[in-house]
């Protein structure tokens, strides 16, 4: 079939505003809450090396396969598969992948909450003269309450949907190219201040050398797990992104671009944050809380510390908030491409119905706590269903789809932008979609699961 031509679609105007759309949706909470704590509850640098091994051999293929997949179709991660595989159930994978945005907005909010909080902490100097059990029993306190954290949730999925209003360029791209650079800029100051802290040396070893009697397969699927979270792939984020793609733009460049620079950030935040967590002698196995006990704690101990702990909320809210828009776009592209909503009313529409599932997430630390599946909170629940099944699963079809269902021609086209580009490493590129990454996905995910 011929390439649909971009039409008067809303889209993106740069490569510079794709990259900072497509790193900000990638870098997020994922990389600078999730990731050092799985790093620290997975045994350290074996887990690193693992996660770098999964994002170069999956990662990559995946999120370059979405973003194709996206701008071939020129819809929204449903649209695009019902397009591309006319009368196929090939669309089910679209509708997985809006499940898995509901989910993940639920529980992202929870937590992006939590950080503008602890930015107006961190503004009103309220970690100073603190000791360790007192900021241990201050978290314990605000994030077991319902009111504040739910207000907080509500203002944030406010601020996300204020952005996802103005649409791609007027929205997305706008604020994405401004606080992406702050964003790393802010990382950057964080690193360089952990890294010169007396005993920084414990926390570099702890996430650059390897044990590895600490690896099993519950690690492997956790990081696979982070892998396709912080990438944001397996969920149709990327096919929606990549829908408003320029055809003139190379896409594989933009696929290794991000992955890159996701992976140096989320080693930035572990830069940032054990080298003090170890300084300081606290557990780098804390779990959730990790950011919010332990870092207080960091800040209100060394030199500098109420203007480094201001910077470091900023970041994360502003991490979040990049990462949140790209979720919600997921839902409302559909709304209105599907359903023919205006922008406007899909927009409020998504937002309160994610707002509606978040709410259950951020009682589940305090009222409904509970209310448990196993030993997972509702909270645990949803992030382990998105994270380790529905976005693995999503990768799965997403690389069988363009492995094997795709004409080998209309792929080649797309990456090669019709013929300009010249493709290098085509057929690696397809032997990896067509048997390595579904074989290495499904291997990972059954043994974790218990089926092999
Ligand atoms: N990648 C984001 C992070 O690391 O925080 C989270 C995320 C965004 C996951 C978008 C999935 C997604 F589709």
């Amino acid at each position: 079939m011929s390439a649909p031509e971009l039409g008067g679609r809303d889209g993106f105007t740069s490569k510079f505003g794709i990259l900072c759309a497509a790193a900000g949706s990638a870098v997020g909470l994922g990389n600078i809450w999730r990731f050092p704590y799985v790093v620290g509850e997975s045994g350290g640098a074996a887990f690193l090396l693992i996660y770098l091994g999964l994002v170069v051999l999956l990662g990559i293929p995946v999120m370059l396969s979405e973003l194709l997949i996206g701008r071939r179709g020129q819809r929204n991660a449903f649209g695009s598969f019902r397009l591309l595989a006319p009368g196929k159930k090939w669309w089910l994978v679209g509708v997985m992948g809006i499940a898995a945005a509901f989910m993940i907005l639920a529980f992202y909010s929870t937590i992006a909450g939590w950080t503008l909080e602890y930015l107006i902490k961190a503004f009103s100097n309220s970690f100073s003269g603190k000791s360790s059990d007192e900021l241990g029993a201050m978290f314990q306190v605000f994030h077991t309450q319902a009111f504040r954290p739910l207000v907080w949730q509500v203002i944030f999925m406010a601020m996300t949907a204020g952005i996802i209003l103005g649409g791609v360029r007027k929205g997305i791209e706008k604020y994405t190219k401004v606080l992406m650079p702050f964003l790393v800029v802010l990382l950057l100051i964080m690193a360089i201040r952990a890294l010169t802290l007396p005993g920084a040396m414990g926390g570099l070893s702890f996430l650059f050398k390897p044990d590895f009697s600490e690896i099993n397969s519950r690690v492997f699927l956790s990081a696979l797990g982070q892998a396709f979270f912080s990438l944001s792939i397996g969920m149709g984020t990327l096919i929606t992104y990549g829908s408003y793609i320029n055809k003139k733009n190379n896409l594989n460049n933009i696929a290794i671009e991000v992955s890159v620079v996701d992976t140096l950030i989320a080693i930035l935040a572990g830069v940032a944050i054990f080298p003090a967590v170890f300084a300081f002698g606290l557990d780098p196995a804390e779990g959730p809380g990790l950011i919010f006990h332990v870092l207080p704690n960091i800040f209100q101990q060394m030199p500098g510390g109420y203007f480094f702990a201001v910077i470091f909320f900023l970041l994360l809210v502003i991490a979040a908030l990049t990462s949140s828009i790209s979720i919600l776009e997921v839902v409302v592209a559909y709304l209105v491409e599907e359903l023919k909503i205006v922008r406007s009313k899909a927009t409020l529409l998504a937002t309160v119905a994610a707002l509606f599932v978040g709410l259950f997430c951020t009682l589940s630390f305090g009222a409904l706590k509970d209310v448990t599946l196993g030993s997972l909170s509702i909270f645990g629940v949803l992030d382990f269903t998105a994270s380790n099944i529905l976005l693995p699963l999503g990768g799965l079809f997403i690389v069988l789809f363009v492995g094997w269902y795709l004409k080998d021609s209309d792929v080649k086209d797309e990456l090669s932008n019709g013929g300009l580009l010249k493709l290098k490493i085509y057929r690696l590129f397809r032997f990896v979609l067509r048997f390595i990454a579904p074989v290495a996905i499904a291997i990972v995910f059954m043994h974790s699961i218990g089926l092999i």
